[in-house]
């Protein structure tokens, strides 16, 4: 079955690029700019990957981001990302970046978009790897400030399909952002939004983006479940979930394999990703390989979730003919 899924030709569509910065590079890029590290080596470095909720994660995560300085450390970061996405049979990729974890460190939004675009040709090109990049918001930041960072994405409209919604979940809802997205939208990006596992007001979250943002997908969404009512939005609009069930392991000690499968069962358009795969220890595969072992799926349960992300991906119709 591993075999199998290695072997897959696959899409992801839930990975922050900046979770994508492996502990060497972190390294490499202190040294080639100066930075001087916490740590003294790789291994204290890892030592130190011991999240248990998402605040715990979210500080090591913009922690690590401090060495990512010039365009072609954010070339270099994505085209790492794009190689290890082609050992693992991945043709198809919308990654997220956070433009503010930059921009607050006196990093040029234009630096870090064109680096990260760079490589997104390159991966076309060299590796055959499709992309299409969402510039993610942290929601623990103001919308004002989100509002500048979508004004300042508008001159590379064309490089980017959407806009999401991450970083703290605790006492950020959706509705904080609701005239970002509103004008995102008017500007005609795709929307999705964070809405974590088991977090706090996380029913009203998953309520306001569906009813009050309008979103095309929702990231995690894994407590649509709770309530029949929920549930039933997310099905009759046909929304995809991207759930990322070792970032849960992480952040909320469980696999969620059974929430799922309930989601397979019903009908739902659950698709499988990698998160911060860098800082989880744990690429797409792997993802998978955590269903098989922990929930022990089947051949067929794999191969429909591995359809759901083609088909609740922000390709055109006749570019998912390609893929479906
Ligand atoms: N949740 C929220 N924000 C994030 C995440 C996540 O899993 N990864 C990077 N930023
Ligand atoms: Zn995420």
């Amino acid at each position: 079955m591993k075999e199998y899924i290695a072997n897959l030709p696959k899409a992801e569509l839930h990975v922050h690029l900046e979770g994508t910065l492996e502990p060497e590079h972190i390294f490499e890029l202190a040294q080639r700019n100066h930075i001087e590290l916490e740590y003294q080596s790789i291994d204290e470095l890892i030592a130190a990957y011991d999240f248990y909720d998402l605040p715990s994660f979210l500080k090591i995560y913009y922690a690590g981001m401090h060495v990512l300085q010039t365009e072609q450390d954010f070339y270099e970061l994505a085209w790492r990302y794009f190689e290890k996405a082609k050992q693992q049979n991945i043709v198809y990729v919308e990654p997220f970046f956070d433009p503010q974890g930059h921009t607050t460190r006196g990093i040029a939004f234009e630096t870090v978009i064109t680096g990260i675009h760079r490589a997104q040709i390159d991966a076309e090109e060299k590796l055959g790897i499709k992309s299409n990049l969402i510039l993610c918001f942290l929601r623990d930041m103001s919308a004002e400030s989100a509002m500048e960072h979508l004004q300042m994405s508008l001159p590379f409209k064309d490089w980017i399909i959407g806009v999401g919604l991450d970083s703290d979940e605790k006492d950020n809802p959706p509705s904080k952002f609701a005239e970002v997205f509103a004008r995102a939208r008017q500007e005609g990006y795709k929307l999705t939004m964070h809405c974590d596992v088991h977090q706090k007001d996380i029913h009203d979250h998953i309520r306001e983006c569906i009813e009050l943002i309008d979103v095309d997908r929702i990231d995690h969404g894994i407590n649509c479940l709770d309530q029949a009512e929920l549930t039933k939005a997310v099905k009759d609009k046909n929304l995809g979930l991207t759930i990322c069930p070792v970032s849960n392991q992480f952040v909320c000690q469980t696999y969620t394999t059974d929430e799922i499968r309930t989601m397979l069962t019903l009908g739902l358009k659950a698709t499988i990703n990698s998160d911060d795969p860098a800082y989880f220890r744990a690429y797409l595969n792997e993802n998978f390989f955590a269903l098989i072992d922990e929930g022990g799926f089947t051949k067929q349960e794999i191969d429909q979730l591995v359809i759901n992300s083609f088909e609740v991906s922000w390709l055109e119709d006749r570019e998912k003919l390609i893929y479906i």
